[in-house]
C-alpha cells in the first residue's frame, strides 16, 4: 500500500513538473535522397558526367529558418553528389521529397574547380539574426580541392554576406575535417559574433571573431579519440569509427555566471566543458600553447553518442548509440544517471541522430530538430534503398 502511494506520489511529482513521455514527429524521409536540378540537360549533363551518382550521398545536417524553411548538408565524401547545401521543397519524388541547391545550382557546380563557390559542407548553423554560417571543408573524397572556409549568408535575402578563409596554419590539408561550427553572438549585436568549430579528423578547435576577422587554432588531447570507443554497434550492426571533437553546444546567452562551450568526442564517452574565457583569448593559444587545465571532464556515459545541442533553460540533448535513445542533461546537475534522462526511445526512426538543432517555432517555442541515418549501413555498404534511410524528425521540448 504505501509502495503505491509513494509511487503515485512520484508519478504526480513528474505530471506536476511537465514530464511527459516525449514523442518524435516525422517531417520528411528518404529511401535515398532525390536532387533537383535547374533543368533537364543540368541534370543529363551531371549524369553523364559523373557528378551525379545516385545513392551516393547522405544528409548529416539539419536547421531551419524563420520562414521555416529546412536546410540539409550532404558534404561530398564520394563523388556523385550533386550539391552539398540543400533546401528541402515541398514537391515529392519517388524517394522522398525533392532537394533544391542553396544558395543555388552554381554554387556547387564546379565541385572544387572554382574556390569561390561551395565544395563540401558537413554542418551549418543558423543564428539569432538570420544568417546561415556555413563551414565549406574544401574536400571531396579526402582530397583538399579548395582552402576550408566558413561562408555567412543573409537568409532574408538569400546573399552572401561574407566568407573567411581559414589561415593555412589553422588545418591539415586533405587531413582535417572541419565540420561543426556554433556561433555565439555577443550582447545580440550582429557584427560581434563568435564562432566555433570541430576539426573533427586532425582533433582541434577553431575560433573564429568576426569583429576581428581573425581565427586560432586549439588543441587538447581532450579533443582525441578514445580508441576503447572505436566500435559503433547501431541497431545490431557494427563499425569502427575514430573521429574526435564532434558535438559542441554553448550555455545559453541569457545564462548568469561563466559560460562554457559543451562539448564531445564521438570516438569516446566523455562530456567535458571549456569556459569561453579561455577561448575566445587568442593570446592563450598561440605558438600551438597548450592549457589542458581549462578542458573540464563532466562525466561518462559509458556509451557513444552523436550529435549534441542546447535550449534556452540549458538542458543539454544527445543521441546515444545504446539503446537508440535522446537523452536530456541539465547542464547545473551532475552528469551521471538519474540526472541524464532518456526522453524518447525510437530504435527504427533515430538510428544515428548526426545532426541536431534546437529551432523556435512559429509560436516561438523550442522544438528539437533531429536529421538521422543509417550511418552503419552506409559504411557497411548493406544499406538497403527500398526502406527508409533518411529522416528529419521533429520533438516538443520545453
Ligand atoms: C575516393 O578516392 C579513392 C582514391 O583516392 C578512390 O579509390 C575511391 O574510389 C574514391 N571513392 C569514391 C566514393 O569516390
Ligand atoms: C511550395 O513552395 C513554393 C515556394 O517554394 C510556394 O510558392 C508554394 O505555395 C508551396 N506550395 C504548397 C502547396 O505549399
Ligand atoms: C555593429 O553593429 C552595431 C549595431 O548593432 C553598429 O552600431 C556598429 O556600427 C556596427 N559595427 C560595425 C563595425 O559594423
Ligand atoms: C588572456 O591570456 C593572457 C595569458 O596568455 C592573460 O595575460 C590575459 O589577462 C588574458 N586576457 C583576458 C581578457 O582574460
Amino acid at each position: 500500500m504505501i509502495g503505491i502511494v509513494f509511487r503515485l506520489l512520484i508519478l504526480i511529482t513528474l505530471v506536476v513538473n511537465g514530464y511527459r513521455p516525449k514523442k518524435l514527429t516525422t517531417l520528411f524521409e528518404w529511401k535515398d535522397l532525390e536532387f533537383d536540378f535547374p533543368s533537364k540537360e543540368d541534370r543529363e549533363a551531371a549524369l553523364e558526367g559523373g557528378l551525379y551518382i545516385m545513392k551516393n550521398g547522405f544528409p548529416v545536417d539539419v536547421d531551419v529558418d524563420n520562414n521555416g524553411r529546412t536546410f540539409v548538408t550532404i558534404p561530398r565524401l564520394s563523388k556523385g553528389i550533386p550539391y552539398s547545401l540543400a533546401t528541402v521543397s515541398n514537391r515529392s519524388a519517388a524517394n522522398g521529397p525533392l532537394l533544391e541547391p542553396y544558395p543555388n545550382y552554381e554554387a556547387h557546380s564546379s565541385h572544387g574547380g572554382d574556390c569561390d563557390g561551395i565544395t563540401s559542407v558537413f554542418r551549418v548553423t543558423i543564428d539569432q539574426c538570420n544568417r546561415l554560417w556555413v563551414v565549406d571543408a574544401g574536400t571531396i573524397n579526402k582530397t583538399q580541392h579548395c582552402p576550408p572556409k566558413i561562408l555567412v549568408y543573409n537568409l532574408e535575402k538569400d546573399t552572401l554576406l561574407f566568407s573567411y578563409i581559414i589561415p593555412e596554419d589553422q588545418y591539415v590539408s586533405g587531413k582535417s575535417q572541419l565540420n561543426k561550427p556554433v556561433v555565439d553572438i555577443m550582447k545580440g549585436q550582429c557584427n560581434k559574433t563568435k564562432v566555433y568549430v570541430a576539426d573533427v579528423k586532425v582533433p582541434g578547435l577553431l575560433v573564429f571573431d568576426q569583429a576581428t576577422e581573425k581565427s586560432w587554432r586549439i588543441e587538447d588531447k581532450s579533443m582525441n579519440p578514445d580508441l576503447e570507443f572505436e566500435t559503433f554497434t547501431i541497431a545490431d550492426e557494427s563499425i569502427n569509427l575514430i573521429d574526435g571533437i564532434y558535438g559542441m553546444s554553448l550555455t545559453p546567452n541569457s545564462f548568469r555566471g561563466e559560460r562554457s562551450l559543451y562539448f564531445h568526442v564521438l570516438t569516446s564517452d566523455e562530456k567535458r566543458s571549456v569556459p569561453l574565457k579561455a577561448i575566445n583569448n587568442a593570446s592563450m593559444w598561440m605558438n600551438n600553447e597548450k592549457h589542458p587545465d581549462v578542458f573540464k571532464l563532466i562525466g561518462n556515459r559509458g556509451v557513444q553518442c552523436g550529435d549534441e545541442a542546447m535550449d534556452s533553460f540549458g538542458i543539454n540533448y544527445c543521441g546515444f548509440m545504446d539503446p537508440l535513445s535522446i537523452f536530456a542533461w541539465n547542464i547545473n546537475t551532475p552528469y551521471r544517471r538519474g540526472y541524464v534522462m532518456e526522453l524518447v526511445n525510437d530504435p527504427e526512426r533515430l538510428q544515428f541522430a548526426s545532426g541536431m538543432k534546437v529551432i523556435r517555432n512559429k509560436q516561438g517555442r523550442q522544438e528539437l530538430r533531429v536529421s538521422s541515418n543509417r550511418l552503419q549501413r552506409i559504411y557497411s555498404k548493406t544499406i538497403d534503398y527500398d526502406e527508409v534511410n533518411f529522416r528529419i524528425m521533429s520533438m516538443k521540448i520545453n
